[in-house]
């Protein structure tokens, strides 16, 4: 019975859609994996199942009973036996071998004429950029939800640092931990290393949004490290990108949250709400209102939610911020993540009131 429950939640037919089933493939990448994966599942069942019967058969079969105390029949040596259990799981393997490594290196294969895109992770949320190519006007630089054009390969530079920020690629912070890409339903695993640029291709054939999840242990809050794929038409996701690469909807000069935004609590050390081709330290948040989600995509971007995530975002998710409030700039200090604008503050820096961080929320709604 216990089996039966666990094994439901692998059902494809009928079992609940989590938006991360990977054995439920939403793309041809994805499906080769899971045309791999059945296979050789099955092989794995029928191994195990034969090695559990004999064990048991064996076990109560040849078990020692009362009144005797024979020994068992010594077989140490025989060569056709120890031939035997050396070769079959030797064939078996190479049997596996086969479309497991044909498989390998046609994933490996860069796709003719790919979006690309590259996939910056850090602590804790992804930054996508989009260098300048077909069908893509202007650099775009964006946060937590990942566009793409359906039947289109997409071929993902996956990078755990930001070779644009101060520091460059080996010296900035958050520069030093090991993320992974994984999106279940479009693609497999692959791990995000500082001091390389891993490559992965993905495709949806249907639109719809795909989660993604970090997959590899990297701190504090790697468990709420996610991303969403967003798969639109062609026609959709061109609009998309029309929309990325204009100027923000309002100038932050001519906000009311001018003053705040840029000098009282100086959020302009992280991010910038005036240019959405430029990569900073935290998201950019130029057409922050055009995003479902924020907060490395675990909140839904909601007035409510952002005023509490701007008062105190280290409530919301944990962080380690307390020194992103010090001068002069947080690349020298080894700060990671939103601080807090009412707990923790230093000295001489202000705190922030509701009426603040409304003023604030309302302006970067308007971003769309
Ligand atoms: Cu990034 Cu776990």
């Amino acid at each position: 019975m216990g089996l039966a429950l666990v094994v439901a939640a692998c059902s494809t037919e009928s079992g609940p859609d989590n938006g991360q089933n990977s054995l439920r493939p939403k793309g041809p990448v994805a499906e080769k994996i899971d045309n791999l994966f059945t296979p050789i599942f099955w092989i794995a069942v029928a191994v195990g199942v034969f090695i559990t019967v004999a064990t048991i058969f064996v076990a109560v079969r040849y078990r020692q009973r009362k009144g005797s105390d024979d020994r068992p029949k010594q077989i140490h040596g025989n060569t056709p036996l120890e031939i035997g259990w050396t070769l079959v799981p030797a064939l078996i393997l190479a049997v596996i071998a086969v479309p497991t490594v044909s498989v390998i290196f046609d994933l490996a294969e860069e796709p003719a004429d790919p979006l690309e895109v590259t996939a910056v992770g850090k602590q804790w949320w992804w930054q996508f950029d989009y260098p300048k190519q077909v069908g893509v006007d202007a650099k775009i630089v964006t946060a937590n939800e990942m566009h793409i054009p359906t039947g289109r390969d997409v071929f993902v530079n996956l990078t755990a640092c930001d070779p644009s920020l101060p520091g460059g690629a080996d010296d900035n912070p958050g520069c030093n931990v090991i993320h992974s890409f994984w999106v279940p339903e479009l693609a497999g695993k692959r791990d995000v290393v500082p001091g390389r640029t891993n490559t992965m291709k993905l495709r949806a054939d249907e639109a719809g949004t795909y989660l993604g999840q970090c997959a590899e242990y990297c701190g504090l809050s790697h468990a709420n490290m996610r991303f969403r794929v967003i798969a639109q038409s062609p026609d959709d996701f061109a609009d998309w990108v029309a929309g990325q690469v204009e100027g923000p909807t309002v100038s932050v000069e001519d906000s009311d949250a001018a003053e705040l935004f840029t000098a009282k609590f100086q959020c302009t050390n992280c991010h910038t709400t005036e240019d959405s081709s430029a990569s900073v330290y935290g998201p950019n948040l130029t057409h922050f209102a055009s995003r479902e989600t924020f907060a490395s995509g675990y909140y839904e971007t909601t007035r409510e939610r952002l005023i509490q995530w701007i008062l105190d975002a280290p409530s919301l998710i944990p962080m380690e911020s307390e020194d992103c409030r010090l001068p002069p700039s947080p690349f020298e200090n080894t700060c990671v993540g939103m601080p807090s604008f009412t707990t923790d503050t230093p000295e001489g820096q202000p705190t922030m009131t509701q009426a603040e961080a409304e003023t604030l929320a309302d302006y970067l709604l308007e971003l769309t």
